[in-house]
């Protein structure tokens, strides 16, 4: 745990310029620098650095930030890792908070964990190289293909068929019983101690970091009698739903081709990256579950599923993508010809061929689905039935709407089914709103584009009020004449409040209530605040709105017919762009009553009704005003 006033050390130290440098060639463009992005392939620089607001921001794809989030992106690090890096880089101790004696000793458990399954893994490693690993191990890498620097990207070992040969070594070094066994790579049983993993070829398993947390061991022998493969058991640091074989090698350019390849086993893996393709990672041969999805997520939206051609289990799994669905992720299936599987596939082929095939044959999930399934209705309506509504489920746990809608078009083909069918069939599922779900407008929202574009009824209006409170919030202006001057962000704050006035987009709202909670505080630096933001919507909000161009701020005004900078003309801009937030939301509120009218009319309720006309005239007349203000003030 780092304490606050580190993390505010860290982040008041960290100079944008040098920390990106440090990656990128920047180059001097007039107050900023311009760069070759880092997180997407481009020839001509669109990665811009500016000091002054202290962020990184791509033109091209998109992502921008401030120091810490360049390095947790450029490193795939987490936030706290990103922050330790930052220290290092700047000598800045870092101040943790004092554990208590629970997790102290869970700390220390962990560690000595991770301690004992490191020196594991390069125990088996070396044991490639004595005698018998040679022999026995490295031949049957050999034989199957692998090449040197494959076995050492993944530090493959080897253990060998002696009872206790780790064990005994370990213990000799000094490392604990203890720990042995609960990496489960020292079995205790009534016979002695034994090492698990005996007379297996070893795949080291990774954590994100890149921390041996596991292994996986394949025996050498042909009967059926021995399982394949026999891994770690769960245990402090391994927790196998929420691991992905390979991640740790495959992060950096599942986020540079935005893509990531999901195969099924250890060997699969290796003969991806052996042809060249690196963004890929293996379940481990258990179904996926929703822990693995979201580390996919972390680095890249787009999944391609790779199943062997022969699959029986293929229609089974088909239940588990309907969950990669549901986190909004864009999922494809590649069958792969019979009696492929990955591994035999790529050994085979160059990365331009395996790619090229991939490419040409990878098919939509929903569309394969709907494919696969349809063989079976043969025709017969009831079967036909169910298979539509199983299909409209999976669109249905889609949480872009724009998505669900491409997909329905498609299906409606696939099927013959009418498109309307379709849709009746979707609300019925998803209940009687097709509106946004909370939940899945957070979801979008955490990438740019959704920010900007329009999902609730005033967020044009609103994102203005963010970006005069953001870029201006400690400018003065004078309201009224003769009165006191007060800040635009004072005045934007307190006059929603005054009226009551909430955000429908819960991100506007946040970022209302975060304002309206700190900006009296003495010295507060609104751009800062939010551009560090622990919240990472309310980060990129920030820096997308601190980004924007220059000229964007300056403004025609019919006045003087000249260009004039937005802050010279701050007040009538605030106060106008105020007006018409009010004004639609008083337009908003008067169809509300309308609506209501109706339906109180239908019930004949003519009480109810009496009192929305009388809100309505007061509605009206606050319109009238506003429309009567805004006349006089306007600009353009
Ligand atoms: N697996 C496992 N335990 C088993 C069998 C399989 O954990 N008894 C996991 C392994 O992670 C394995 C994956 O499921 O990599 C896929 O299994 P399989 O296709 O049988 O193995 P391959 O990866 O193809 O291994 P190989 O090519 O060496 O046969
Ligand atoms: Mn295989």
């Amino acid at each position: 745990m780092i304490d606050q006033s580190t993390i505010q050390k860290i982040f008041d130290t960290a100079e944008i310029y040098e920390v990106v440098s440090d990656f990128v060639t920047l180059k001097k463009r007039g107050v900023n620098y311009l760069g070759l992005c880092p997180f997407h392939n481009e020839k001509t620089p669109s990665f811009i650095v500016s000091p002054s607001k202290g962020i990184y921001k791509c033109f091209g794809c998109g992502k921008g930030g401030n120091a810490v989030n360049f390095v947790m992106e450029v490193e795939q690090l987490s936030y706290v890792e990103a922050l330790k890096y930052l220290a290092k880089k700047y000598s800045i101790t870092i101040e943790e908070r004092e554990l208590s004696p629970s997790e102290v000793k869970k700390k220390n458990e962990r560690e000595s964990m991770l301690i004992v399954s490191n020196a594991a893994s390069e125990y088996f490693q070396e044991q490639l190289n004595t005698s018998a690993g040679k022999a026995i191990a490295l031949s049957y890498f050999k034989e199957r293909g692998f090449r040197n620097d494959i076995l050492e990207k993944f530090s493959l070992g080897y253990c060998s068929d002696q009872w206790d040969g780790f064990t005994k070594y370990a213990l000799n070094k000094g490392y604990q019983k203890e720990f042995l066994v609960d990496t489960g790579l020292t079995i205790d049983s009534e016979k002695g101690l034994f090492d698990r993993f005996k007379s297996r070829v070893i795949f080291p398993i990774h954590s994100i970091a890149g921390k041996v947390i596991a292994f996986g061991g394949r025996t050498l022998k042909t009967d059926k009698k021995t399982a394949k493969y026999l891994n770690s058991p769960e245990s402090l640091i391994y927790h196998k739903s929420r691991v992905l074989y390979g991640l740790f090698q495959a992060k950096r350019d599942i986020v540079k081709h935005d893509k990531c390849y999901l195969v099924e086993g250890y060997t699969d893996v290796l003969s991806f990256h052996q042809s060249g393709i690196e963004n890929v990672v293996a379940s481990s041969g258990t179904s996926l579950t929703v822990d693995q999805i979201r580390l996919i997520k972390r680095f890249s939206n787009n999944v391609t599923i790779i199943y062997d051609g022969d699959a029986a289990g293929i229609k089974a799994s088909l239940r588990g993508i309907d969950l990669v669905l549901e986190q909004g992720l864009n999922v494809k299936v590649l069958l792969l010809p019979d009696g492929e599987d990955p591994d035999s596939f790529a050994k085979s082929r160059s990365a331009s061929e395996l790619l090229e095939y991939i490419n040409e044959h990878e098919s939509d999930f929903i569309v394969f689905k709907t494919r696969l399934l349809i063989d079976d209705t043969k025709g017969d309506p009831i079967l036909k039935a169910r298979l539509i509504s199983s299909i409209v489920k999976s669109i249905s746990i889609i949480p872009d709407s724009i998505i669900r809608s491409v997909y329905i078009k498609e299906c409606s083909s696939l099927l013959k089914v009418d498109e309307r069918v379709l849709y009746d069939e979707i609300r019925k599922v998803m209940g009687n709103s097709l509106a946004p779900n909370p939940q899945s407008v957070t979801e979008q929202s955490s990438n740019l584009k959704a920010i900007t574009s329009r999902k609730y009824k005033c967020d044009v209006e609103e994102k203005m009020l963010v970006r005069y409170i953001l870029l201006y919030g400690n400018e003065l202006i004078f309201d009224e004449e003769g009165e006191d001057p007060v800040s635009v962000g004072a005045f934007i704050i307190e006059d929603i409040r005054a009226d009551n006035l909430t955000s429908e987009n819960p991100m506007f709202q946040k970022f209302f209530d975060e304002y309206n909670k700190h900006y009296r505080d003495n010295g507060f630096d609104q751009k800062r605040f939010f551009r560090d933001n622990e919240d990472s919507e309310l980060r990129m909000l920030a820096v997308d709105i601190l980004s924007e161009p220059y000229e964007m701020s300056k403004v025609w005004t019919r006045n003087d017919n000249d260009f004039q900078t937005e802050k010279m003309k701050l007040e009538e801009l605030v106060v106008k762009n105020i007006n018409e937030y009010k004004q639609k939301k008083i337009e908003l509120m008067l169809k509300d009553i309308d609506a209501q009218i109706k339906t109180f009319e239908s019930k004949g309720e003519f009480d109810e009704i009496r009192q929305l006309i009388q809100d309505k005239m007061m509605y009206q007349k606050v319109r009238r005003e506003l429309a009567k203000e805004l006349g006089n003030r306007t600009l353009f």
